[in-house]
């Protein structure tokens, strides 16, 4: 029998993971199946014991599930911690589970096969709720020249910046601060495309060779892509890199290999119409 993995969310039937796992599985010749459940609100942790009672190895978590996956897990990788949220779950040979968070990792991953460095560059992290969280850790690792979290609810910034304070050079505040710096990076950490809506950056604030994330990914330019291309910013990327750089290192996690992301990018993105 091949080893099982698969991811829990609600809602999941658009989830891309199945076939980003099947793709890795495929390249690196792993025996694996990959399956994508619908979890019931209330459900999660029921079905999670189920899932690994029955010899489920490993499983991804996304939303609305991440807290409760980390409340879940036996024990927790420090970057979860760090995090507050688990998108991965490892069983090990004594049966206990782990808890990880590879988003961080995912992320940073992306930006070094786009070149765009962070190491002493001014960046600028937009949103403060669990999306920023999850990549906040692993970007001060590299080490920012300064990193200006700014946020719609200044104070949800101002709270998240010191909780991380002790990991390097972060500062919090409203979208006014945006105006204060010019960036060498931005990233679009807000789920405001959600809701129709693109988070004001004035004109002044990139720097010459500025490039753009925006951590959703769609078929055409994502919103905000649109209006940073509009201010001549020419670096532009969407967050299909960050969604198949997070699931290779889920993979890794299971499997100890480290499957080659770019041509599963290049499948999903002739996948898409
Ligand atoms: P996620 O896990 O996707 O980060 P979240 O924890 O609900 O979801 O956080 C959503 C983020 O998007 C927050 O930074 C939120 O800003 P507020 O803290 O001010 O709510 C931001 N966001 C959501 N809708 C937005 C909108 N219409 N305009 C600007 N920011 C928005």
């Amino acid at each position: 029998m091949p080893d099982r993995y698969g991811v829990f969310g609600n809602p999941i039937s658009h989830s891309k993971s199945p076939e980003i796992h099947r793709a890795f599985a495929k390249q690196t010749k792993q025996d694996l199946t990959y399956q994508a459940f619908h979890v019931e609100s209330g459900c999660f942790a029921s079905t999670a014991r189920q899932f690994f009672r029955d010899g489920g190895c490993g499983l991804n978590i996304t939303v609305p599930f991440k807290e409760e996956a980390f409340a879940f897990a036996d024990e927790l990788s420090q970057r979860a911690q760090i995090a507050g949220a688990v998108n991965t779950l490892r069983r090990g040979a004594d049966g206990r589970v782990l808890g990880d968070n590879t988003d961080g990792a995912g992320f940073i991953g992306d930006l070094r096969r786009l070149a765009w460095p962070i190491n002493n560059k001014k960046v600028l992290l937009i949103g403060a709720g669990g999306a920023a969280r999850g990549v906040l850790g692993a970007l001060l690792k590299e080490q920012p020249q300064l990193l200006l979290l700014a946020n719609r609810t200044a104070k949800r910034a101002h709270l998240l910046a010191e909780d991380f304070v002790s990991e390097g050079r972060v500062v919090g505040g409203g979208y006014e601060r945006m105006q204060e710096y010019r960036f060498d990076i931005i990233i679009n950490a807000t789920s405001a495309s959600l809701f129709g809506e693109i988070p004001p950056v004035p004109p002044t604030c990139f720097a010459s060779g500025c490039a753009v994330y925006d951590m959703v990914y769609a078929n055409e330019l994502t919103p905000f892509l649109a209006l940073v291309k509009g201010f001549e910013v020419k670096r532009l990327a969407d967050g299909i890199g960050m969604l198949v750089g997070q699931a290779a290192e889920s993979f890794y996690l299971w499997r100890g290999v480290r499957p080659n992301v770019n041509p599963v990018i290049q499948q999903l993105k002739q996948a898409t119409p």
